[in-house]
């Protein structure tokens, strides 16, 4: 593929954000292979917005805010017009909302992303105005991931179905999947296939277990308390619990800024005190790693994979414990070209086109590149970024690339890759 320079790559990365946009309120993923709202990549996606237009990055947040169920859940996926190149659509969800959404969630990104736009946007009582009225909204959402998916104030938080952890299909999943029961499930319509290479993206398998999950999820009502006891798929993602506390963090951060509740802030430095002690169970002394668990044997998920580095995003981990993650990463691009593989690269899982199971995504580099850059580990974040940089200049704005010789996958005119480009590596 013929090589761009930075100059092109920004007016590239605009027209993907201004092809996907919708009513100046939104922006899709990806035109046809994801034709609606996703949560977390439009907090990523605000980021790259506020380069050129501040009020319209706010609107993007605004309107994922708007889209908050009564008791906090913010949907992974917000159905605001009506497409048939994507499935699951509404029919499956059936969770009877205005618009339509999904019925589960996404990493909790948006309190960081909002911290981000107010530090580096220039227009201050835009920022105001914007954060004053989503203060109750991002509270709201860290109350319910603490309340109803840690009902027992463990410290950790609980995810239902693979889609919530943002990582699909991650090897971290392939076991907890098997307690899955299938039975029934077919016949439906993959929509992806029909656009991507069916080996970039989940198995056949794996979608029958996202089907039944999301049928147990809307037999419930999406009673996320009932949920909790009854649901076959009960991990602590690694990747979630450590983004959570970085939001944790930033919200309490701007809730001083703004003199905001003095109460409500007593009870954000209580989660804090809480998953900070409790992330503590997620380092395994025998690998010498962070990893996800599985709630309901109790046990490690073996896999390491690019969520393993999140806790240094999340601001918890010892010196000790940063330079063995330093290492390890170091130990990984020995083995890879581009940073940083989504499983270890020495894992017999790793497949480096699959989707999770190996291949580079833009958004995770940048937030392990900011936990190394945050621990000093400046060369590191520095080849992160560069290499991310790279993908996109050789290859360009697409879903994923392949760690081993680069080639893009997945998705075309991807927005967060843009967006990522705009606000961080194209930099
Ligand atoms: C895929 C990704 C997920 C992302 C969504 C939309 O499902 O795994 O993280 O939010 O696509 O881009």
């Amino acid at each position: 593929m013929e090589k761009n320079n930075k100059k092109q790559m920004d007016d590239q990365s605009w027209s993907v954000l201004h092809e996907n946009s919708r009513d100046d309120a939104y922006t899709v993923p990806s035109k046809k292979l994801y034709p609606f709202q996703w949560n977390w990549d439009s907090c990523f996606t605000a980021l790259g917005w506020a380069q050129a237009d501040e009020k319209r990055a706010w609107q993007e947040i605004r309107t994922l805010y708007n889209s908050q169920w009564d008791r906090g859940l913010i949907p992974h996926i917000i159905f605001h017009k009506e497409s048939q190149s994507y499935f699951p659509g509404p029919e499956l969800w059936r969770a009877n909302r205005t618009p339509e959404t999904s019925g589960i969630t996404q990493p909790p990104v948006g309190a960081m992303a909002v911290k981000k736009l107010y530090e580096g946007n220039k227009d201050v009582e835009l920022s105001k105005q914007y954060i004053n009225g989503l203060f109750e909204g991002m509270f709201k959402f860290h109350y319910w991931f603490h309340e109803e998916r840690d009902p027992k104030h463990t410290g950790l938080v609980a995810t239902y179905h693979p889609w919530e952890t943002g990582r699909d299909n991650s090897a971290e999943w392939d076991e907890p999947l098997s307690r899955v029961p299938v039975e029934g499930i077919k016949p439906y319509h993959r929509r992806d296939t029909d656009l991507v290479d069916p080996e970039q993206r989940p198995s056949d398998d794996e979608y029958d277990c996202y089907v039944a999950l999301v049928k147990i999820c809307r037999e419930y009502d999406y009673d996320q308390i009932d949920l909790y006891d009854v649901i076959p798929f009960r991990i602590a993602d690694v990747g979630t619990n450590a983004i959570l506390l970085r939001s944790n963090h930033d919200l309490l951060w701007l809730m001083q800024e703004f003199d905001y509740d003095a109460e409500k802030q007593e009870t954000v430095k209580g989660w804090i005190a809480l998953q900070e002690k409790a992330m503590e169970r997620m380092w395994n002394e025998q690998t010498q790693s962070y990893h996800s668990i599985d709630l309901l044997t109790g046990e490690f998920l073996p896999q390491v994979t690019s969520a393993s580095f999140l806790p240094l995003f999340a601001g918890i981990v010892s010196k000790e414990r940063a330079e063995i993650l330093a290492n390890r990463i170091a130990e990984w691009s020995e083995i890879v070209s581009y940073m940083v593989p989504s499983l270890d690269p020495k894992d017999a899982a790793f497949d480096s086109k699959r989707y999770w199971k190996g291949p580079v995504w833009p958004i995770m580099n940048f937030m392990i590149s900011l936990g190394f850059k945050n621990y000093g580990y400046v060369d590191i974040a520095e080849r992160i970024r560069q290499d991310t940089a790279r993908l996109i200049l050789e290859q360009g704005l697409e879903e994923y690339y392949d760690p081993l010789d680069g080639e893009c996958l997945g998705g075309v005119g991807f927005t967060w890759t843009a967006a990522m480009w705009l606000y961080w590596c194209g930099k």
